[in-house]
Parts: C-alpha cells; sequence; structure tokens
C-alpha cells in the first residue's frame, strides 16, 4: 500500500489526513495518509529514513527542507517554499490552490487590482498565482514594512515589471480583489481582524480556513463585499498534490461536495 504524509511542527491539528483519506475512499485507492510531527532539529534525519510516496510540508519546513531536495519544480524554485514532495523533488501547489479556488468561485483575476495583506510563504505564492494570471497590480500590506517592500521587488523581478506594485499601502480604493495572507483571524485568536478598509462590490478572499468563514469575512459580507474562505483553497492544494504523486489528474475525478462536507465537520 503506498505510504503518504503531512509533516509539520505543530502537526496535531491538520486536516490534510482527512482530505486524502476521503480522496483515497472516493476513488477505491489502497493508500494511507499520516501526520508526522517533524520538530526543526528532526528534519534531517527524517529525509534521510523516510520511505514515504510522497508527503506535503508545512510550517516550519517550507523553506528549510529546500537544502535536503535533490530538485526544485520551476515554481518551487522562483516562490521559494515548497509544500510538496515526491521523489526528492519539491513542488509548490499552494499557488495552483489559490487559482483554483478562485476558478470554483468565478473569480476573474486577469487585469485586476489586487493587495495582498501579509508578506509571508503563503503571500509570496498567492502573488506568484496573480502574476500567472495576468492582474493588472498587487499592492501588499504587511505589519514589517521592509518584508513589503522586497516582496513587491520580487513580485517586479519575476513579472518582469509588468505587474504594477505598490508596498505598505492601507487604502483599498480602486481595489477589487484583497487577499489575506496573515493568521490574523485563525482559530483560536478568531477575533482578530486585518485593518483594511473594505468597500462595497470588492471581493475578500481569505487564506484561513479555520474558521470557514472569518470574522473579517463576516464584516466583509455585511458591507456588501463577495467572500471567499480559505477552504476551496486548501482543498485544492491537496489535491494538486495527489496528482503529482499519482501521476494523473486525481483533482478531475473528486466530487469536491462530499470532500467539503467532511471537513466542515472538522472545523470549529
Ligand atoms: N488555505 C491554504 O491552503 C493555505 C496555504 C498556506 C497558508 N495558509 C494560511 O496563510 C496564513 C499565513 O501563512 P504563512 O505560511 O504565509 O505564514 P508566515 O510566512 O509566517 O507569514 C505570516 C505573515 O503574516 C503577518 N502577520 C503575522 N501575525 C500578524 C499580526 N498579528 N498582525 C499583522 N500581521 C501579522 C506577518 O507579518 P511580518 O512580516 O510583520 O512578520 C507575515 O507577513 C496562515 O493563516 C495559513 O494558515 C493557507
Amino acid at each position: 500500500m503506498k505510504q503518504f504524509a503531512v509533516i509539520g511542527d505543530p502537526i496535531a491539528h491538520s486536516l490534510s489526513p482527512i482530505l486524502h483519506q476521503e480522496t483515497y475512499g472516493q476513488l477505491g485507492i489502497e493508500a494511507d495518509f499520516k501526520k508526522i510531527h517533524v520538530p526543526s532539529d528532526s528534519l534531517q534525519p527524517f529525509m534521510v529514513s523516510n520511505n514515504l510516496d510522497g508527503f506535503n510540508v508545512t510550517i516550519p519546513h517550507k523553506q528549510s527542507i529546500i537544502p535536503f531536495l535533490d530538485v526544485l519544480h520551476e515554481s518551487a524554485q522562483t516562490i521559494g517554499a515548497v509544500n510538496c514532495v515526491h521523489d526528492g523533488k519539491g513542488y509548490n501547489t499552494d499557488w495552483i490552490g489559490f487559482l483554483k479556488a478562485m476558478e470554483i468561485n468565478n473569480v476573474e483575476l486577469t487585469g485586476k487590482d489586487c493587495v495582498i495583506l501579509g508578506a509571508g510563504g503563503a503571500a509570496r505564492a498567492v502573488a506568484y498565482a496573480l502574476i500567472q494570471a495576468s492582474v493588472k497590480s498587487i499592492s501588499i500590506f504587511n505589519r514589517t514594512h521592509e518584508k513589503a517592500e522586497e516582496l513587491s521587488l520580487w513580485i517586479q523581478k519575476i513579472s518582469n515589471n509588468k505587474t504594477i506594485t505598490h508596498e505598505h499601502t492601507n487604502t483599498s480604493h480602486h481595489v477589487d480583489i484583497i487577499i489575506n495572507c496573515t493568521p490574523l483571524g485563525m482559530w483560536p485568536d478568531t477575533e482578530s481582524v486585518p485593518k483594511i478598509e473594505i468597500q462595497k462590490g470588492q471581493i475578500l478572499a481569505d487564506t484561513i480556513y479555520n474558521p470557514m468563514e472569518t470574522t473579517w469575512l463576516k464584516k466583509g459580507k455585511d458591507l456588501g463585499a463577495k467572500t471567499i474562505g480559505g477552504l476551496d483553497m486548501f482543498i485544492a492544494q491537496g489535491l494538486a498534490s495527489a496528482d503529482i504523486w499519482f501521476g494523473e489528474k486525481i483533482s478531475k475525478k473528486i466530487k469536491l461536495e462530499p470532500i467539503k462536507k467532511v471537513l466542515k465537520s472538522e472545523l470549529c
């Protein structure tokens, strides 16, 4: 039987095993998916000794795993973070998950003015996705100004100056889409909200999926924004990983609603 896993620290609350077991159940695949607690000082022994057929990588190893891999897929190389490993090769499927979530929710990205809240790993993956979708502009709003500036320069570089960037914006006038890539609002600190104005008609996308609807999204909905939670992105990044591990389009064969139903029942 094929063996898969997600590694991280902490890992106890990961929903990846439920997502993948449901997928295997739907398709009648004989495989197992575990969560493995790997603290930072155990990453090297884990990499040397594991016999897994593939695994997902979460906090805090998305960058620190890179020196232990033989090769990186182009997107993981550019983003500088890996969340999926197969056969010694590192991939990034977070950006694919974000694009898929936008597609499922009928969000057209091309030509749009976007704001990213945060400048960490998720922000980078989302920025990469927005560039692939040819948005018009990306503004970064981040607590640490230097990191916003760094991300802004990176966006200009990888888009060959095709994407207009602004760093440390705190206004959302003339903005079509705002994406929260900070942990503000994530369980258990569910009352925290990003400090940015919301305009009627804007699209708000959260990368947080626990809770399914953050306080920020609830507030946005009340103000007349269209809102999208992070669960679709989470499911799509997992299915994109399964596509890599099995070498076939698992993601095209899956019914999303039953998976969502099971995951929802696990969320706070
Ligand atoms: N749905 C999905 O599939 C998916 C996939 C990946 C990540 N995510 C979510 O994305 C979020 C970010 O993850 P990450 O890996 O990007 O984390 P990260 O690399 O640690 O970056 C976090 C960012 O949030 C900012 N931040 C943290 N605490 C803050 C606070 N109290 N106030 C204001 N800003 C704050 C940080 O600002 P500084 O630069 O000032 O430190 C940093 O820019 C998490 O909630 C994670 O669950 C979801």
